[in-house]
């Protein structure tokens, strides 16, 4: 039996799924998070890896409050790129265990059209996007040979409060809602983001790889399909970002191609709004869940 290490497996938006996705896969798995320990005091980090002797160390931590990174640069870059260099760090001096660190589409911005590959030029626009970068970089350096970088975006799924369920909340509340229409990405679910994880992780697949959910989508068209399929009456009206100033600049499209996956996978990676519907379905009209769903 293969044996797994989740960093922020207990409380993470995608870390949850991943380990519940990983038990049903009859992986062992240990999680390891701030309610064990200060993940950043080296001397815990590293006898808590060396005590889990994991094959795949998986590192879903991050700093994710996206506009407060503007203002705790030192804490965004602790846990965004330190943490993940003292685990490759850790690894390469166990000789012995793979890694799978998360990044995000956020590291790419700017106007275009065309979906950013693998071997796009970054450009990241805010604190937690540089911080983000800075970690990919140190993880290719430390560990070339027994990591990989998967960039990721726009999650939903069940376990913590996302976009979608903002939304859906919202909605049940109010007749109307504005949401920004001039910002394009990936919408991607968590538990298709667990198994591909998995499968890049059984593989040992080195590298960077894009792993969204196929298609793409504005946060108001991401908006209309979730109130849409929860059945509300709501009106969704698009905004510009203008009008919904936040703290860290957004990329205006940071949408992913994922056709590298794809063929590392040997099938397309299912559309966002037959994933969104699997969640929306089992998460809030369980009686309509289609059964096998996941992938
Ligand atoms: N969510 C998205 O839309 C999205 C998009 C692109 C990329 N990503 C990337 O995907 C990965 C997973 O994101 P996610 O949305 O699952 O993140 P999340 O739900 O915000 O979870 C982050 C995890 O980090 C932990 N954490 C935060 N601050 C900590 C600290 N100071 N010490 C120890 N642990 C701390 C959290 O623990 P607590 O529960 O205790 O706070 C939680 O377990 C991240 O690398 C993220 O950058 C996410």
């Amino acid at each position: 039996m293969a044996k797994a290490l989740v960093l922020g497996g207990a409380t993470g938006l995608l870390g949850q799924t991943l380990t519940r996705v990983l038990k049903a896969r009859e992986w062992e798995v240990a999680t390891l998070g701030r309610e064990n320990g200060n993940l950043l005091d080296m001397t815990f980090l590293q006898a808590a890896i060396e005590d889990a002797r994991a094959d795949v160390v998986f590192n879903t931590v991050a700093w994710t409050a996206v506009d407060d990174a503007e203002d705790h640069k030192d804490e965004a870059c602790q846990l965004n790129r330190a943490l993940p260099a003292a685990i490759a760090r850790c690894l390469k001096a166990l000789g012995t265990g793979f890694m799978v660190q998360y990044s995000t589409d956020f590291i790419f911005s700017g106007p275009g059209e065309t979906p950013h590959t693998e071997e796009s030029t970054p450009q990241p626009a805010s604190v937690y996007a540089h911080t983000k970068l800075e970690g990919e970089k140190a993880v290719m350096e430390i560990l070339p040979e027994r990591s990989c970088i998967v960039r990721t975006a726009w999650l939903f799924g069940p376990g913590r409060k996302n976009f979608v369920d903002t939304i859906i909340a919202a909605c049940q509340r109010r007749d109307s809602i504005n949401v920004v229409h001039d910002q394009t990405g990936s919408p991607t679910y968590t538990l298709d983001l667990a198994h591909w994880s998995i499968a890049l992780a059984e593989k040992k697949a080195t590298g960077i790889w894009h792993a969204v959910n196929s298609g793409q989508a504005s946060w108001c068209e991401l908006a209309c399909e979730s109130v849409s399929l929860a059945g509300a009456s709501c009106r969704v009206v698009p905004i510009d970002s203008s009008e919904w100033p936040q703290k860290a600049r957004r990329p205006a499209f940071s949408v992913l191609d994922n056709s590298k996956l794809s063929e590392f996978l040997g099938k397309p990676l299912r559309p966002w709004p037959q994933a969104l519907r699997d969640y929306i379905f089992s998460e809030y009209l369980p009686a309509h869940t289609s059964k096998g769903a996941a992938q």
